[in-house]
């Protein structure tokens, strides 16, 4: 396959090893400093795209991508706030995309679990619950697009949480959280060097605390799910997450 790449950066560069050792070729590197290379004629050579930018890019790359006809997987994050219009504009203009705010398989196993457990901690009322995720310092959102789909599956299937309210919290120190509300999940953000990424899920109560937890040790896990999901997307379209690429359902 053709992979055009948006986004030459940390993951841009680990995307690319590993498209190459799956036998892909790279056919466009677009990076902050060739934006006059982004041309529909270029990201025509590709049979899909994927986008690893920043989310003050993200959206204009998108539009490129759909003027362009070819398929795109995206996995910036920092945008969700626009998904219904992105969304709407996919399927108006017969494109296809498919977005995550995590593409590991571990990650994705996560989320499922997550969404089963929250619908078992409904029946137990005297147990709250709070995200905690840990990212190295030059992430640029916050709270991770991660922890958002985390608390959000929690909001989906524990009737007593209403909304998610995040707090970025220096190291070291407890999170602020005495005008949290009883209907709101607290995501609490920490910013360490070089840390891929750490997300836990704590259910506590008076007599015990429940910790699930997920630990990235390196990016690559993220790189190989989106060469995954370009593999997946590619002939497809239409508007996807991946939940529906991995379609764990048990
Ligand atoms: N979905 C996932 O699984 C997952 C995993 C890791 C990171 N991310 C997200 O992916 C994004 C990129 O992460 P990263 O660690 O590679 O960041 P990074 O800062 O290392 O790389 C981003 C790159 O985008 C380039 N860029 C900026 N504007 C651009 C534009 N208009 N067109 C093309 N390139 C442009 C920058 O020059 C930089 O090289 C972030 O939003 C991050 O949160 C998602």
């Amino acid at each position: 396959m053709n992979i055009a790449l948006l986004g030459y950066g940390k993951m841009g560069k680990i995307i690319e090893k590993i498209a190459t050792d799956r036998k892909h070729n790279i056919v466009l590197k677009i990076d902050h400093d060739n934006q006059h290379e982004l041309t529909a004629e270029n990201l025509k050579k590709a049979d899909a795209i994927i986008e690893f930018t920043t989310p003050a890019s993200v959206l204009s790359n998108i539009q490129h991508c759909f003027d362009a006809g070819v398929p795109v997987v995206v996995g910036t994050t920092g945008w969700y706030e626009h998904l219904p219009q992105v969304k709407q504009n996919c399927i108006e203009t017969g494109n296809t995309l498919l977005y995550a705010s995590n593409f590991s398989v571990g990650v994705n196993i996560f989320f499922h679990i997550n969404r089963k457990l929250a619908k078992l901690m409904n029946n137990y009322p005297y147990y709250d619950v709070q995200v905690e995720e840990i990212h190295h310092t030059q992430k640029l959102d916050s709270p991770s697009g991660t922890a958002i789909t985390i608390a959000e599956g929690i909001i989906e299937n524990v009737d007593r949480k209403k909304e998610w309210v995040n707090v970025l919290t220096a190291e070291g120190n407890d999170a602020d959280d005495s005008s949290l509300r009883n209907n709101q999940v607290l995501i609490e953000s920490f910013r360490i060097d070089s840390v891929p990424g750490t997300h836990t899920v704590i259910y506590d109560s008076e007599v015990d605390t429940i910790e699930f937890k997920h630990t990235a040790h390196n990016r690559n896990g993220f790189a190989l799910g989106a060469v995954l999901a370009a593999e997946w997307v590619h002939n497809k379209k239409g508007f996807f997450s991946v939940e529906e690429m991995f379609n764990f359902d048990i």
